[in-house]
């Protein structure tokens, strides 16, 4: 696995590179910090008076969940988070015309035995391919606090090329935005949700964990086998994600190639441009049918949902 920091490939290379198994690391730069102070001033609304990041030693467990309940989705569907999210492109390199990007997700990772499940969903190994995103999909993650290795997530990169017996057959998204979606705040101490995962024991080492700085960018294709690391740190890592599909590879088809993930109905409806947030051209949507489209039910994620409070963000990818 090569990692690349503050490379100053053009986008299109880039996107080559991250096909190829690659992990880009920024900087932080303008755009990020304020996404990130963003996110901050929300959290620390929510949990105060406590130290968000010690949050686990001063409330109950089921009190966390019902805020993170309300602030999750609040983050999520606030326009200043779609606009740092278009600024944040634009440092980047992307052609904003092109780059499409589903709505951030802010996520949680609290010591294991206080809450790992559920709207904190602590990620086994698994890809997000496993979880109907597209094989163009490319996905952006920075830590909003500093963060240590021990709250951090991993890539297994000899699974990169390398495939893994799993249950993503089983994965058909509009299903899963059906059924499991809406009630992850319902999981707090155990996740009964079927979600795709590895049938047969991974060698997790050797594992790369990339920590960077606050407001620090990390980008990785969606084909990474990754997890979230268990949190023995005692400090909450909060972070924030978010995804993009490039127009040309989406009508070319093109991307990571595909080696072991099986799973049905597409990500595609979610992602929107970040000029004028459209919605990718349906023709181009049509490309991903595979005659589970009948049953589409929109993800309560996304950008065109209107969510209300009682139904709380869940997490897809770390
Ligand atoms: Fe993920």
């Amino acid at each position: 696995m090569n990692i690349l920091i503050d490379s100053q490939l053009n986008e299109s290379n880039r996107r080559r590179e991250l096909y190829r198994g690659s992990v880009f690391v920024y900087s932080p730069s303008p755009s990020a910090l304020k996404l990130c102070e963003f996110a901050k001033e929300l959290v620390e609304e929510a949990f105060k008076p406590h130290d968000p990041r010690k949050i686990h030693e001063n409330i109950a467990v089921e009190e966390c969940v019902r805020i993170l309940a309300d602030l999750k989705p609040k983050f999520i569907h606030h326009p200043k988070s779609k606009e740092y999210i278009k600024s944040i492109l634009a440092e980047r390199g992307c052609d904003l015309e092109k780059t499409y990007f589903d709505v951030p997700r802010l996520r949680t990772a609290f010591p294991a035995d206080y809450l790992a499940s559920g709207i904190a969903y602590a990620f086994h190994p698994h890809r997000d391919t496993w979880y109907s995103a597209p094989l163009s999909q490319l996905n952006w993650w920075m830590p909003i606090y500093e963060i240590y290795s021990e709250n951090s997530m991993a890539f297994h990169p000899r699974y990169w090329d390398e495939s893994v017996a799993n249950s993503s057959n089983t994965y058909n998204y509009y299903a899963w935005n059906l059924n499991s979606r809406q009630s992850a705040s319902q999981h707090v101490k155990s996740d009964t949700r079927e979600q795709p995962r590895p049938l047969r024991d991974l060698t997790p080492d050797p594992q790369v964990r990339v920590v960077a700085q606050a407001g620090g960018m990390m980008l990785f294709s969606a084909a990474q086998l990754h997890s979230t690391v268990p949190n023995t740190c005692g400090t909450v890592r909060f972070s924030i994600d978010f995804r993009t599909v490039h127009l040309d590879d989406v009508w070319s088809k093109s991307g990571a190639r595909n080696i072991d993930s099986a799973s049905t109905g597409t990500t595609m409806r979610d992602y929107i441009r970040a000029t004028d947030y459209s919605h990718l051209p349906d023709e181009a949507v049509a490309l991903y049918h595979d005659g589970t489209e009948v049953n589409f039910i929109p993800s309560p994620e996304s950008a065109q949902t209107v969510k209300s409070p009682d139904r709380p963000a869940s997490s897809r990818s770390l």
